[in-house]
């Protein structure tokens, strides 16, 4: 089924000016961006999306990263989107990362790992609407 997932290019890959090869490689797989935007996270927008993750040792580290540069928030439709765009961005870990996966190719470690993507259909939902309201989204 067609659906739509959330994506952040990361802080990483901005300072790097990896958006628009990151872009591409969702795009080669099918996936297409119906909404994006370049932003500066808070540090409370950052605890509170990744809030799910807030008892875990790397916490803090990963929050202050995530505010260190711009990110690109994206929503990315397509074909079984959720699955497609995790397959595309690789193992959280660069170094399980599958050649030819984003991370493969650009990650530099687990924290700077330079994407991040929903992992299931109601976390989508939620990531999505967190961003972007229904006037934003254009398929
Ligand atoms: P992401 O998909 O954005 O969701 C949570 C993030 O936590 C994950 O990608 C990693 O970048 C990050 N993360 C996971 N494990 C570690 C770790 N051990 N140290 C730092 N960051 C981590």
């Amino acid at each position: 089924a067609i659906q739509r997932t959330f994506s952040i290019i990361k802080p990483d890959a901005t300072k790097r000016n990896l958006t628009g090869k990151i872009v591409a490689k969702f795009e080669e797989a099918g996936l297409r961006v119906v909404a994006s935007k370049r932003i500066q996270l808070t540090l409370a927008q950052a605890q509170a999306f990744y809030g799910v993750h807030k008892d875990r040792p790397f916490f803090g580290e990963l929050c202050e990263y995530m505010i260190s540069e711009p990110v690109v928030v994206q929503v990315l439709e397509g074909e079984n989107a959720i699955a497609k765009n995790r397959e595309v961005m690789g193992a959280t870990n660069p170094a399980d990362a599958a050649e030819g996966t984003i991370r493969k190719e650009f990650a530099l470690s687990v924290g700077e790992n330079s994407v991040h993507g929903s992992d299931a259909p109601e976390t989508a939902a939620e990531e999505i609407a967190f961003f972007f309201s229904g006037i934003e989204l254009v398929g």
